[in-house]
């Protein structure tokens, strides 16, 4: 008789990052483990289709507290993430995130994956005028406030691996970041990064890279460590996607300040998160791995394939 298998409660299940581990999990049908996909709404066709892969669907909510812990108990392990462009608020992601601590401490889970991003007033401390201070006391609030929601895992005591996730390639498709046709008619990419390298990765290998943790286990509890699954400067992601695309697509790097004053819902905070992204290029790709992203995804894809897969959905008008 097979050994009964260790439970990893997956929050944000029918999302991007949370969608990649349950996938992996259940396509790896002679693994240790299964999943437990955490949604509010069970009967979402997105939920559905996890069910249908054979993980268990449960109801859960961060703003239910008591929905959380139970979803969480008699797991082995959790992975957590938390939702900041749902409400744009740091304040409201701290909640989500002392939320999932808790609930981690609670159950005593035995593995905690925490999806979270540099506080980046490490760099740039509010003093520093290079940028402007948002919301009061952040640089780039979603950086920031995961960065300090670190302090809840490792208060409560919950073994956690720390994952310093990458800019998703997705934004191309979905952020509306992807390239736009110029007043000439021709493709265009903006980004405020000028030369510098940009730390991406296709938001469903986070997911994969998770499960690898989660299968390794003990050595990776307590650790920090970042992904990508490639660096690259904004001229060679305009030419990768043309390549991709089948027409060329120009560079434009614009000014952070430029980027701020664009108007749309956060571009002030994606202006700094970009300068910071280009002004410490160094340090955000020094704190993550392409070799281990590989070794933990060896289906880890480079920009270049992601391109090549996604063509027919990124925007081009
Ligand atoms: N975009 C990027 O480049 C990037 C890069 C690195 C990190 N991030 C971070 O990634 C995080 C989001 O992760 P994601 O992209 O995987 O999420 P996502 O694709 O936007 O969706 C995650 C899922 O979370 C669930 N959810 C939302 N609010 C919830 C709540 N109150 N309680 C329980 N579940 C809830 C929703 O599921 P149901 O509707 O089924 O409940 C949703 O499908 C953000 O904090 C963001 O800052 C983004």
């Amino acid at each position: 008789m097979s050994e009964k298998k260790k439970i990893i409660a997956v929050m944000g299940a029918t999302g991007a990052q949370g969608g990649g581990l349950v996938r992996a999990i259940q396509r790896d049908a002679a693994g240790e483990f299964t999943a437990r996909a955490i949604t509010r709404d069970v009967n979402s066709p997105a939920a559905r289709q996890l069910a249908a892969l054979g993980a268990e669907v449960v109801a859960a909510d961060l703003y239910d507290p008591g929905s959380v812990a139970r979803a969480f108990t008699g797991a082995y392990g959790a992975f957590c993430v938390t939702f900041y462009w749902a409400h744009m608020s740091p304040e409201k992601e701290q909640v989500e995130a002392r939320t999932l601590a808790a609930a981690a401490k609670d159950a005593g889970l035995e593995h905690v994956v925490w999806s979270t991003l540099e506080d980046t007033r490490k760099f740039v401390p509010l003093t520093d005028n290079r940028m402007p201070t948002l919301m009061g006391k952040y640089k780039v609030p979603h950086f920031d406030a995961k960065g300090e929601a670190d302090a809840a895992f490792a208060s409560a005591g919950v073994p956690t691996t720390y994952l310093y996730t990458s800019f998703y390639w997705e934004n191309f498709i979905y952020f509306g970041m992807g390239p736009k046709k110029g007043e000439d008619g021709k493709l265009t990419l903006t980004l405020p990064m000028g030369k510098a390298k940009l730390s991406g990765i296709s938001a469903q290998d986070i997911g994969k890279c998770a499960y690898g943790i989660f299968k390794r286990g003990a050595p990776y509890i307590g650790r920090r460590l970042g992904i990508a699954g490639g660096f690259l400067t904004g001229a060679q992601m305009a030419a990768t996607l043309g390549h991709a695309l089948g027409k060329p697509v120009r560079y434009v790097a614009v000014p952070p300040d430029v980027y701020r004053s664009l108007g749309f819902p956060g571009a002030d905070e994606l202006g700094n998160m970009f300068q910071i992204d280009a002004e410490f290029q160094d340090q955000m790709m020094a704190a993550r791995d392409l070799r281990e992203a590989k070794a933990l995804d060896p289906a880890l894809q480079s920009f270049d394939a992601w391109a090549r897969a996604h063509k027919d959905r990124i925007p081009t008008s």
